[in-house]
């Protein structure tokens, strides 16, 4: 049976931890799991990631952000996670559009509307089957992500970004009660994938 599992949350949130507990969990159920990332996937996804997150000599204004996102994901979509549905795997992505709503929208500022018609056509129609969002304190996350010392260009925005990405995934979260389910994330990472499990069990 396919599935289409996304995760969300601010940098720093503890998703890939989580990503990996869950891969396994599922495999020792028997699921074929693919995992998978936005943004990256893919020879344009690369070409795309690089510049959005790591060349500092190119200057990316918000809406050419916007669109840079948009085009990865309809690539990913298309190139990865659309032909492994249909293989039958369980997909699991470390972030999907509503990442685009978050970071571009509520953190960036751009217009709700126009992000959410682009980031949901990027999407080609796939939509997420379940989404988990990773909470956690703007500070601690924050904290993590300076200990860690593996920044990119989002990672060192300041604190009142993130707290506006945090803000939005929150307001996501109350329009889309169905699909996304808000994890506790301060605790260890065993308790946080107790939490997780509770919704594939
Ligand atoms: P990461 O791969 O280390 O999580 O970095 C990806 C960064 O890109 C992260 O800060 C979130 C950001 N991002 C957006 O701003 N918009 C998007 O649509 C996606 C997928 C990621």
């Amino acid at each position: 049976m396919s599935r289409f599992i996304t995760f969300e949350g601010i940098d720093g949130s503890g998703k890939s931890t989580q990503i990996k507990l869950l891969a396994d969990y599922l495999s020792s159920k028997g699921a074929k799991v693919f995992l998978t990332k936005e943004p990256g996937e893919g020879k344009l996804g690369e070409a795309i990631r690089t510049m959005i997150l790591a060349r500092r000599d190119i200057e990316v204004k918000p809406y050419e952000e916007l669109f840079l996102f948009c085009a990865d994901r309809s690539h990913h979509v298309r190139e990865v996670i659309q032909p492994k549905l249909e293989d039958g795997y369980t997909v699991i992505s470390d972030r999907y559009y509503d990442s685009t709503l978050a970071y571009q929208g509520f953190g960036r500022g751009i217009p709700h509307d126009f992000v959410f018609d682009n980031a949901k056509a990027s999407s080609l129609g796939v939509e997420p089957d379940i989404t988990l969002f990773l909470s956690i304190p703007v500070e601690q996350a924050l904290l993590r992500l300076k200990n860690r010392g593996r920044n990119n260009r989002m990672d060192e925005e300041p604190l009142e970004f993130h707290s506006r990405v945090d803000r939005g995934y929150r307001e996501l979260m109350k329009r889309d009660i169905e699909r996304i389910k808000e994890i506790e994330a301060t605790g260890s990472p065993e308790e946080i994938h107790t939490e997780i499990k509770r919704f594939f069990e």
